[in-house]
């Protein structure tokens, strides 16, 4: 299917950040976003790229009180020949709708999501960085839009999409990342929202995180809800290990979010005749490796954050 949205251009363009080297993340935004509308009866209409601006909500706005949100993490990567490209965007599109299932709200169709993308990255193809380790990180996100107070889902969403030119994640770059093996919080269980991008899931991340700051360290290592034993995820990344050789992943068991890059990373290594197990692993189980030596790597992985090596401070 084919689709065209109209554009609305900016009057008053923004200043770029002149300095790539000093991007960050998700600091600075686009000329430019895309919304759509979403009305029960009549689906998804009214598709738009416009100047990029705050949004107007109802104080009474579903998502305000109940967080029937999801949302998406992509980049667009200059070549070096100044070409564009996305990075697997039909992975994040069937990702959304799974999230979109299980919040109880109407998917965008794949080829309109992409599509949507492509436009609005044509329309700000300007603010996609040249530096290397740069991109144009892509924020899709749907939320319920109606105003009203009782516990249902949304009869009307808004789809959104802005875009952040950006560098590294983490403020040192790429150096390797302490992390903290949070045993009090958890930040999903199975049945629960764990294998969404939905907005509730990251709320309930923050105070383990803070804790974790606090002690010195950058990241969460979670465990499982119910053992609290299985390592799940770091911060907002997948994370494997190399040890004794074979590379070890958490499998995913529907906590756990199916990560993009985690599944590119299988794909590679395997494509180098590397085993990849994809298992319940203890942390007990890495704590023994690093101590008897077979522990050779362990990173973590993300759209945000690349590949992000862990570093062997609690190993
Ligand atoms: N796990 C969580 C909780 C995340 O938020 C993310 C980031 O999107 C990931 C893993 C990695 O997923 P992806 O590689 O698709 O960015
Ligand atoms: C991503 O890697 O795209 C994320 O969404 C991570 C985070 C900034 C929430």
């Amino acid at each position: 299917m084919e689709f065209t949205f109209p554009v609305t251009y900016t009057e008053t363009p923004k200043t770029r950040p002149t300095d790539e080297s000093k991007l960050g993340f998700g600091r600075s935004f686009s000329d430019h976003m895309f919304l759509m509308n979403y009305t029960e009866g009549k689906g998804w209409h009214d598709g738009r790229i416009v100047p990029y601006a705050p949004l107007e909500l109802d104080p009474s706005c579903m998502v305000l009180h109940y967080a029937q949100e999801v949302f998406e993490g992509m980049k667009a990567y200059r070549w070096e020949d100044g070409s564009i490209h996305l990075f697997r965007p039909y992975e994040n599109a069937k990702r959304m709708q799974n999230s979109n299932e299980r919040l109880c709200m109407p998917a965008v169709p794949e080829d309109m999501f992409v599509e949507a993308i492509k436009e609005l990255v044509a329309v700000d193809a300007e603010w996609v960085p040249h530096n290397p380790g740069t991109s144009l990180y892509i924020r899709p996100f749907i939320f319920a839009t109606d105003a009203h107070l009782g516990v249902h889902a949304s009869a009307t969403y808004l789809f959104c999409i802005i875009c952040s030119p950006s560098g590294s994640y983490y403020p040192n770059g790429m150096s390797p990342v302490d992390i903290y093996v949070e045993s009090r919080d958890v930040r999903a269980v199975r049945g629960g929202t764990g294998y969404t991008k939905c907005g509730g899931n990251y709320a309930a991340s923050l105070r383990a995180g803070q804790e974790a700051e606090k002690k010195g360290y950058v990241q969460v290592l979670w465990l499982d809800g119910v053992e609290r034993k299985y390592v799940e995820e770091v911060g907002a990344m997948n994370v494997m290990f190399k040890v004794g050789g074979k590379v070890i992943t958490p499998m995913l068991s529907g906590s756990i979010l199916p990560g993009v890059t985690r599944k590119s990373c299988i794909d590679l290594i395997r494509s180098w005749g590397i085993e990849v197990e994809e298992r319940l692993i203890t942390a007990e189980e890495l704590f023994e490796a690093a101590e008897n030596g077979t522990l050779e790597e362990a990173w973590a992985c993300g759209t945000a954050a690349v590949i992000s090596p862990i570093d062997s401070r609690g190993w």
